[in-house]
């Protein structure tokens, strides 16, 4: 099942990509695994000591076990929280997959698992043509599906599941990840996922403010 990574998206942005790419981490490395977070694109990024430095790629970071530089982790990052093409297109830049590919290589080197996080979901635009889902075909990783639980999260949640098994790349599991404590008929809508999705159910994650990675990571089950 495993080819030295995942590649974690979400059924939209704000599901919770992070925490659980940060909980899978920290599981992985439990398992006394080299492992290693990346962010390659990053929209909404702060000034840090002349350098741009996006919160989601220094959460990675400190799940990680292993050190690599920054700019391996999070090669594009930008500063205003906007569209990444947009961003890129006002920073001069053109997101290239070959160069988010070359420093994956280079964290592949360093780490038995490198789990790269999406931005925003599956088809939000890179460039001119290129999108998330070629960046993801590029990587060759299998996907973990994280699903925001807020109404509307089946549709959400299946369509991406569509799109991921219409781009060749298998499906590792899904996550569904309580984003929206008030939610009506969680479970309702976990058992129609269930039946509907044809991959591996990794766990529901409940809504725990502020939670360390690892304290998430409890309610993950990655086989082994
Ligand atoms: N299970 C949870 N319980 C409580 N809060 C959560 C949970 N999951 C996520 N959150 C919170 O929801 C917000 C969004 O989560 P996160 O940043 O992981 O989403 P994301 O999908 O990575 O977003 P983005 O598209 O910006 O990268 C964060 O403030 C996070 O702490
Ligand atoms: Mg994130």
């Amino acid at each position: 099942m495993n080819r030295g990574g995942y590649f974690i998206t979400g059924t939209d942005t704000g599901v919770g990509k992070t925490q659980i790419a940060a909980a899978l981490i920290t599981l992985l490395a439990q398992r006394h695994k080299r492992v290693v977070g990346m962010k390659p694109v990053a929209s909404g990024c702060s000034e840090n000591g002349g350098a741009l430095r996006n919160a989601d790629a220094q959460l990675l970071i400190e799940a990680s076990s292993v050190d690599v530089d920054y700019a391996d982790v999070n090669p594009y990052a930008f500063a205003p929280a906007i569209a990444p093409h947009v961003a890129a297109e006002d920073a001069g830049t053109k997101i290239e997959l070959e160069s988010v590919l070359d420093h994956f290589e280079r964290l592949q080197q360093q780490a038995d698992y490198v789990v790269v996080e999406g931005v925003g979901g599956w088809m939000v635009p890179l460039g001119h043509i290129i999108t998330t889902e070629h960046m993801a075909k590029a990587l060759d990783l299998p996907v973990v599906l994280v699903i925001g639980m807020r109404l509307g999260c089946l549709n959400h949640g299946l369509l991406t599941a569509r799109a991921i098994e219409a781009a060749g790349l298998p499906l590792a599991g899904w996550v569904a990840n309580t984003i929206d404590p008030e939610m009506e008929r969680v479970n309702d809508n976990l058992r129609t996922l269930k039946n509907r999705l044809n991959a591996p159910f990794l766990g529901l994650i409940p809504w725990i403010e502020s939670a360390a990675p690892a304290e998430l990571s409890r309610f993950l089950s990655l086989p082994e």
